[in-house]
């Protein structure tokens, strides 16, 4: 019985792991997006709670040199339910395969629940790269409302030759590494409602995390294609060593 729940749990996120390799310009760089991060149901629960919600100016946790470009609003501390709120998103990073496999957390931090109204945006920036909570490695936004609800708002992911606009559907996660110079395009009419966060990794290099993803995603196809045979106890033990050489400790 365990097998049989085993081989389903894989199959399910298989489907996942191998519509990024159909996409294999995304993995370049680890920048990923992954649908469906947030069911509906829960969804309708943060958006519900965040109704009733006190939101307070974002400059005040912006660094030294964010804040001048800085211009969003963010849940309040203080709010009564904000833990449970933070409970509810690490759970569902914590519960994601895919997820895991791509960014090996050893800790998902700071998380803010961030509204731009009309007129507000973000300006170019990076991500400080010390946070109260812990280093920064990966940066990540779940978009909370439709981008039918909002004009602007586009997250712009800032490169040496080229600029990538992302503004994704309700419930998708996009992660990238935190080096990264990005931005938020002013919103010109509606409300984009995201929450964003950041990743301590055991593996603070995006080469080696792409490395280990890589031979994770194919042990895991081994394994479910053939089950627990001898090809697949080799690359197994390929990646665990690899991990634990690689790992910070
Ligand atoms: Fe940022």
């Amino acid at each position: 019985m365990d097998e049989i729940r085993t081989i389903i749990y894989f199959s399910r996120h298989l489907q996942e792991i191998f519509w990024f390799l159909l996409r294999a310009e995304a993995l370049f760089y680890m920048i990923l997006q992954l649908e469906n991060i947030l069911t509906p149901e829960i969804l309708q629960t943060i958006n519900h709670q965040l109704e009733e919600a006190k939101f307070i100016d974002g400059k005040k946790t912006a660094g030294w040199h964010a804040v001048k470009v800085k211009n969003n609003e963010q849940l309040s501390n203080q709010f009564s339910e904000i833990r449970n709120l933070e409970k509810i998103i690490y759970q569902a990073l914590n519960e994601n395969i895919v997820f895991q496999m791509a960014t090996i957390p050893k800790k998902i931090h700071s998380l803010r629940f961030s509204r731009y109204s009309q007129g507000m945006g973000y300006g170019s920036h990076v991500d400080d790269a010390l946070m109260k909570e812990g280093r920064t490695d990966i940066s990540f936004t779940i978009f909370l409302n439709s981008p039918q609800e909002y004009e602007g708002g586009e997250l712009i992911l800032e490169e040496v030759n080229e600029e990538r606009s992302f503004k994704l559907s309700t419930g998708t996660i996009i992660f990238y590494p935190s080096y990264s110079l990005h931005r938020v395009e002013t919103v010109t009419k509606g409300v984009r409602k995201v929450v964003v966060g950041w990743i301590e990794s055991w593996i603070r290099d995006v080469q080696k995390r792409e490395i280990l993803f890589d031979l994770d995603t194919v042990r895991r196809s081994i394994f479910h294609k053939q089950g627990k045979t001898a090809e697949f106890d080799l690359l197994s033990k390929s990646y665990s060593n690899l991990l634990r050489f690689f790992a910070d400790s």
